[in-house]
């Protein structure tokens, strides 16, 4: 009988080496770029206390409510993969002390992320961020700048063209009273809405603004704006984020309807878009969460961030990332010895030259196509003595010793 193979589990995929050599790429520039902003690297754990998002990102939110990958250990504890990094980093701050350092504290983090979604293109069940975290200031030029940071991290990836919307949600004192005309508004509209809102619109009436149902958009079209309720300095706040960003030449699209899938911000939130990605429009995004790290039980502590989406960055992409670097490649005829081979490669490996050497039992011609295949540089064929042929030049001679021989390779690779 025919043993039933195995698939990597919905919504994850494997990284090939070809997508692996492009995220360690990405990895790099975006490190560059975030570097010079003065933002550290900083890793929290895969999971966390199922608690810190039920508090942290909201019941009301569709990543807690089914989104989460929940267990319990062994000792009965529940426990949830990380589903975004924001509350884990204000855990982490609250937890370090870090309010004792100089403030703001920046950071940036990459790694892998968990939502049970439906998968599809673009939409996995684990993905990969990249994202930074700025707290303890709420200085508006801190807002500017995590959005410029995005856009720079998006251009270094060849991610061109995407679309920058901004809003304000203002704080949460002046948020209530807009968010009773908005539950008012609701109601009065309630026979056109659809029932997952109509079902919310007490918990988290803004959720409707992100609705796709046809009755429930064309309501919110007239709904009243958040942005038109601001305080005046919710208002003027925003005001120095946008002067800020028109200074630095940055475009971006006010849109008073974005409303971002968690609950934790205050004030500034964006999104950056971009129409490569189809349905999953978003590459990235984030804001101000001005009440997080009290909520968590720490002193109450401004911050503002965003992550973005690695494989989205990737599909978005119109960079050619770097092929994997071109080897030496050492084969051996018949007069020749895997012991020579391998002390061939040893030695050109000590010298920092990229080598490999024949390991399949292939017929000398064998070799050679495959070095071809393997875009070496050059070939050394050891057998009597050793010999060196350019695949680039074709030049063909003979070398005196391994000593010459990562003489020959140093010069070609560097
Ligand atoms: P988010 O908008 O939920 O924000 O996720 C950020 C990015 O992660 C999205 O723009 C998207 O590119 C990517 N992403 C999200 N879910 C998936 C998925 N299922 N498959 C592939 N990519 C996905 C946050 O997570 C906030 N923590 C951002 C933040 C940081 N706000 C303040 N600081």
């Amino acid at each position: 009988m025919a043993v039933a193979k195995l698939k990597a589990p919905r919504g994850t995929f494997d990284v090939l080496s070809e997508d692996a050599l492009k995220r360690r790429e990405l990895h790099r520039r975006a490190w560059a770029v975030l570097g010079r902003g003065g933002y550290r690297p900083f890793e929290t754990p895969v999971f966390e206390d199922t608690e810190l998002f039920k508090r942290g990102v909201g019941d009301s939110t569709d990543i807690v409510r089914k989104e989460m990958f929940t267990f319990e250990d062994r000792g009965g504890r529940s426990l949830t993969l990380r589903p975004e990094g924001t509350a884990p980093v204000c855990r982490a701050y609250v937890e370090h002390g870090m309010h004792k350092l100089p403030q703001p504290v920046k950071l940036w983090y990459w790694g892998p992320f968990f939502r049970h979604e439906r998968a599809q293109a673009g939409r996995y069940r684990q993905f990969s961020q990249v994202g930074i975290e700025a707290l303890g200031s709420d200085d508006p030029s801190l807002d500017a700048e995590s959005v410029l940071l995005l856009a720079e991290v998006l251009e270094a990836a060849g991610v061109r063209g995407a679309t920058l919307k901004l809003s304000s949600l203002g704080t949460r004192e002046s948020r209530e009273s807009y968010l009773g005309k908005l539950r008012r508004y609701l109601h009065e509209h309630e026979g056109d809405l659809s029932e997952d809102v109509r079902a919310r619109v007490e918990e988290n009436p803004l959720r409707a603004f992100d609705a796709d149902h046809v009755g429930t958009r064309a309501v919110m079209a007239a709904a009243p704006r958040l942005l038109d309720s601001l305080s005046p300095e919710d208002a003027e706040h925003f005001a120095e984020v946008c002067a800020l960003l028109d200074d630095a030449c940055l475009g971006y699209v006010v849109d008073p309807t974005l409303v971002r899938g968690l609950d934790y911000y205050t004030r500034t939130v964006f999104e950056f878009e971009s129409d490569k990605l189809g349905a999953q429009s978003g590459v990235g995004g984030g804001g101000r969460y001005d009440g997080l790290v009290a909520e968590l039980g720490g002193p109450p502590t401004p911050g503002v961030g965003w992550a973005a989406g690695v494989e989205r960055i990737l599909l978005a992409s119109e960079t050619k990332f770097p092929a994997a670097p071109r080897p030496i490649y050492v084969a051996i005829d018949e007069m020749g010895t895997r012991r020579q081979a391998f002390g061939l490669v040893t030695a050109l490996r000590e010298a920092g030259v990229r080598s490999e050497l024949e390991q399949a039992g292939r017929s000398l011609k064998g070799q050679l196509r495959h070095a071809a295949r393997i875009a070496a540089r050059g070939v050394f064929i050891v057998g009597d003595g050793i010999e060196w042929t350019s695949l680039d030049t074709g030049e063909q001679r003979p070398v005196g010793g391994v000593q010459e021989a990562v003489r020959i390779a140093v010069g070609v690779v560097t």
